[in-house]
């Protein structure tokens, strides 16, 4: 990427500061700390409404600023990266997950798309052993039964779940997430890990988890629990079909940190109303921020809305990644998260 950085002549822009500034547009609100330090290094302007933008609205903004600040829920597809007089060089997005982001139209124009990964795996693999224990003991049930005044008290056969000691957990997609939800799980819960991903895990992280690698089909026969962490992707589409729902067995649950187009919601929910599947945990749905109205009515899914990296630590780490990328990249270097 020579000379795309030939204007960036300054890391502070502010009062006195007299060379021209890359002009950004950050299409949500970010943390204060990181808007604070975005507007030290950058001109940025804001996306006030915080909602996401039509697509006219993105491709007018791609030829008005020098880059867009983006987030998992802004989709910004070919149009914008193919629009005559397009200004943006850069997409840099606030959010590992890149799947709204046509990324092959942005490298036929030179456009660098980055991302923010490993800042958040902490926190995903946490919010995944938090649903799936919600999942497991039918926590959710049990907090609304509370809230809605309906609770008469102790009883030794009620909201009877799961222990998750000992059981098997299935993990699809052994990657960072992947593998820090797999030792959560077996070194705080005992459980038996299993995974299935396109390549074997590292021999060390096998060893240490007493993990073994199976095929998807025989690891969602296995498994208590099924609990996604692949990308979205063309070939992961659908990936826990029909089909596959039905091998899964009557009392696992399945877990969905990733992203919701990996999983067909009415197959789901049949699968959960029709008791040939004990329930699901999901933080993420196919068509955000829509929920499938299938999925609201059971009462065996436990439903967040996509919070898997949603703490002060974790979101603000996200921003000084996006920095980070934005500053390599401005000054003529390789930002360090390209996609
Ligand atoms: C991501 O970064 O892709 C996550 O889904 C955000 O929580």
């Amino acid at each position: 990427m020579p000379g795309h950085g030939a204007e960036y002549t300054s890391t502070e822009w502010g009062p006195g500061v007299t060379e021209k500034p890359i002009q950004l547009y950050g299409l949500h609100r970010l943390p204060v700390q990181v808007e604070e330090l975005l507007s030290r290094r950058f001109a940025i302007d804001w996306n006030e409404s915080d909602r996401n933008l039509p697509l006219d609205t993105l491709v007018r903004l791609g030829t008005e600023y020098d880059g867009l600040v983006t987030t998992v829920t802004d989709r910004i597809p070919a149009p914008v990266f193919d629009a005559p007089g397009r200004r943006a060089r850069i997409v840099a997005n606030f959010g590992v997950g890149v799947n709204l982001i046509d990324v092959a139209a942005a490298r036929r124009h030179g456009v660098v798309v980055t991302n923010t990964p490993d800042v958040l795996t902490d926190c995903t693999a946490d919010l995944t052993m938090a649903l799936m224990l919600m999942a497991l003991r039918r926590l959710g049930e049990g907090e609304r039964l509370v809230r809605a005044g309906q609770w008469d008290g102790w009883r030794p056969t009620q909201h009877l779940g799961r222990r998750a000691t000992g059981l098997t957990l299935g993990i699809v997609g052994m990657g960072r997430i992947g593998q820090a939800v797999a030792r959560r799980a077996h070194h705080g819960f005992g459980m038996r890990i299993l995974y299935a991903g396109r390549s074997p895990a590292p021999a060390a992280i096998v060893t240490d988890l007493s993990a073994t690698r199976h095929s998807l089909d025989q690891l969602f026969g296995l498994a208590d629990v099924v609990s996604l962490h692949c990308p979205a992707t063309p070939e992961t589409e659908g990936l826990v079909d029909r089909r596959r729902l039905g091998l899964m067995r009557p009392d696992a649950v399945l877990i969905n940190t990733a992203r919701g187009t990996l999983v067909d919601e009415p197959a789901l929910a049949e699968a959960i109303r029709g008791r040939r599947l004990g329930g699901a945990g999901l933080d993420v749905y196919r068509d955000e921020p829509g929920v499938a109205p299938e999925l609201l009515a059971l009462d065996r899914v436990v439903l967040l809305p996509h919070l898997g990296s949603a703490t002060i630590e974790t979101r603000t780490a996200m921003g000084m990644v996006v920095v980070r990328n934005l500053e390599a990249f401005f000054s003529g270097a390789e930002p360090p998260n390209g996609v």
